[in-house]
């Protein structure tokens, strides 16, 4: 551990969700639970989307697309936290650590999106029926999800940039359980301003209200047309076919704003971290339930592949 000030550092120390030898055990075990249910959950609406043909609907790929994200970005955030208590070397390398908050970061910013672009897929299917396969056919999903990937991507280059010219840090020790940009922040003794800025600006408008406005703008139009409906099981069934992407939509929504909402004094530090826990893991974990118990079709599809399975 080097402990003069104002060193070159070439790796950094994960502090983890706390450093209590006790906890060690109960925490590694809760993440290695929350991370199999999420792997698993997100594994089955994978398997069941490509498997089931009455699954093959812009829907249900956008919502493959979702999987593979929860999937991957749970084990970016995650695997440390594992790799750590099995290994006792919670070393990570100032490369390693960029690439870290680097993928991550994109991975969350191309959910945002995608929710964005799935919120869309609902306003046509509820607002312009006819013209639905028109609209969303093979090419312009495909196109859609493509540019949510690539746009997601591109966003967060500006952090790395930036983050990569830090030169100073006061100590190696980063008090959190992956390489996230605050705790790198508050580390610095470089000029931060500029990141912080880019944090404030681009953050705030680009990467979290754009894409919130996005997602919520087609609800005004699809909530007014379910209120047009005449007939009260109309309504609800129009309702039905969005209520599990509005349902992911609200918890990501409002555990994003709690996270960043709240007074940044130093001393939050540590429930800081449970809030990330929750963000990080827990949203992932929701995801593929929201999406099987509240939805007949994928409830169907899983009791078709059973009885197949059953039948054989
Ligand atoms: C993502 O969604 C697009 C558009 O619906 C689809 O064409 C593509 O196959 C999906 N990708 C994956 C990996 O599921």
């Amino acid at each position: 551990m080097e402990e003069n000030n104002q060193t070159m550092v070439s790796y950094f120390i994960i502090k983890g969700i706390s450093d209590v030898p006790e906890l060690q055990l109960p925490i590694f075990l809760l993440v290695l639970i929350i991370y199999l249910i999420t792997f698993g959950g997100n594994m089955t609406i994978l398997l069941l989307v490509c498997l089931d043909p009455h699954l093959h609907t812009p829907m249900y790929s956008f919502l493959r697309n979702l999987s593979i994200l929860d999937i991957s970005s749970s084990t970016v955030s995650l695997h440390k936290v594992l790799v750590t208590f099995l290994s006792h070397d919670n070393r990570v390398s100032f490369v390693g650590c960029t690439l870290q908050f680097y993928v991550f970061s994109c991975l969350a910013c191309s959910e945002l999106l995608l929710l964005a672009a799935m919120s869309y897929d609902r306003y046509v299917a509820i607002c312009n029926p006819l013209r639905y396969s028109v609209l969303m056919n093979s090419r312009h999903c495909a196109l859609l999800a493509t540019a949510c990937w690539t746009i997601g991507f591109v966003e967060v280059v500006p952090y790395v940039v930036l983050l990569s010219k830090f030169s100073c840090y006061k100590s190696n020790i980063i008090n959190h359980f992956f390489c996230d940009l605050v705790p790198l922040i508050r580390l610095s003794c470089s000029d931060t301003s500029t990141l912080e800025m880019l944090t404030f600006i681009e953050g705030l408008l680009l990467l979290s209200l754009t894409p919130f406005a996005l997602t919520i703008a087609p609800y005004v139009f699809i909530i007014s047309a379910i209120l047009r409906i005449r007939s009260s099981t109309g309504r609800l069934k129009a309702f039905y076919t969005c209520s599990s992407h509005l349902t992911v939509v609200v918890l990501l929504y409002v555990t994003l704003t709690c996270q960043y909402l709240r007074p940044t004094s130093a001393d939050t530090l540590d429930s800081n971290k449970l809030f990330s826990l929750f963000n990080t893991a827990a949203v992932p974990m929701l995801n593929p339930l929201i999406y099987s118990l509240k939805n007949r079709d994928v409830i169907s599809a899983f009791k078709r592949k059973l009885n197949i399975v059953k039948h054989q």
